[in-house]
């Protein structure tokens, strides 16, 4: 079972979160007594075999005006060359976003969740979302996935809690077991 999380990050808040999800990804590897480890990687270095060779895919974004960041958005595009050959097809999806949510009411981060399923689904991918039993949703689940505020209410960074990285060590493991309740 080979996971690769692809994020990007500019301050190093989604890669804080990308950490916790490599951290419950790879529990759950080990559970289930896999010798594979999860490849972590900034979008910048993720191959088109990387894509093709990974039977998990859980990519991370910050919110940038809105929506995905654009070095994320151009892993998408890139990986278009998949889509015509259905390489990605049936594997196990899973995303996740950091955002300021200025103004309180999440400031683009559930269009950026379901802007990176629309692109896993045109793939052929298996989505996960996170689902309100999973430790740490009323902290960081949203039903879409993994939704991390790094802002306070004056709009000032923040940093992560650590009640979200619970709930990211939660949600890295749940895209694994998934994964591996499908492929049994
Ligand atoms: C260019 C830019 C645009 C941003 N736009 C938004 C936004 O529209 N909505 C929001 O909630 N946060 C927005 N933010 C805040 C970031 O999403 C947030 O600080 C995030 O955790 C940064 O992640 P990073 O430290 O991994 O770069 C923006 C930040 C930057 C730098």
């Amino acid at each position: 079972m080979q996971v690769l999380i692809a994020y990007h990050s500019d301050y190093q808040q989604t890669q804080a979160v990308a950490d916790a999800v490599a951290a419950g990804a790879n529990a759950a590897l080990l559970d289930a007594g896999a010798t594979n480890h999860t490849l972590l990687k900034h979008v910048s270095d993720v191959s088109l075999d990387d894509l093709r060779d990974a039977d998990v895919l859980i990519f991370g974004s910050p919110v940038h005006m809105g929506s995905m960041a654009w070095p994320m958005k151009k892993l998408i595009d890139t990986a278009s060359k998949l889509w015509m050959s259905g390489d990605l097809e049936g594997k196990i999806g899973g995303v996740f976003a950091t955002y300021g949510g200025f103004g309180g009411a999440g400031g683009g981060v559930e269009q950026t969740l379901v802007s990176l399923h629309a692109n896993f689904l045109q793939h052929g991918l298996l989505v996960c979302g996170f689902p309100r039993s999973l430790s740490g949703f009323a902290d960081a689940g949203i039903h879409w996935g993994l939704a991390v505020r790094t802002g306070n209410d004056e709009g000032m960074p923040e940093g992560v809690a650590d009640a979200a990285l619970v709930a990211a060590r939660a949600y890295g493991a749940h895209v694994v077991e998934t994964a591996f309740d499908f492929n049994t």
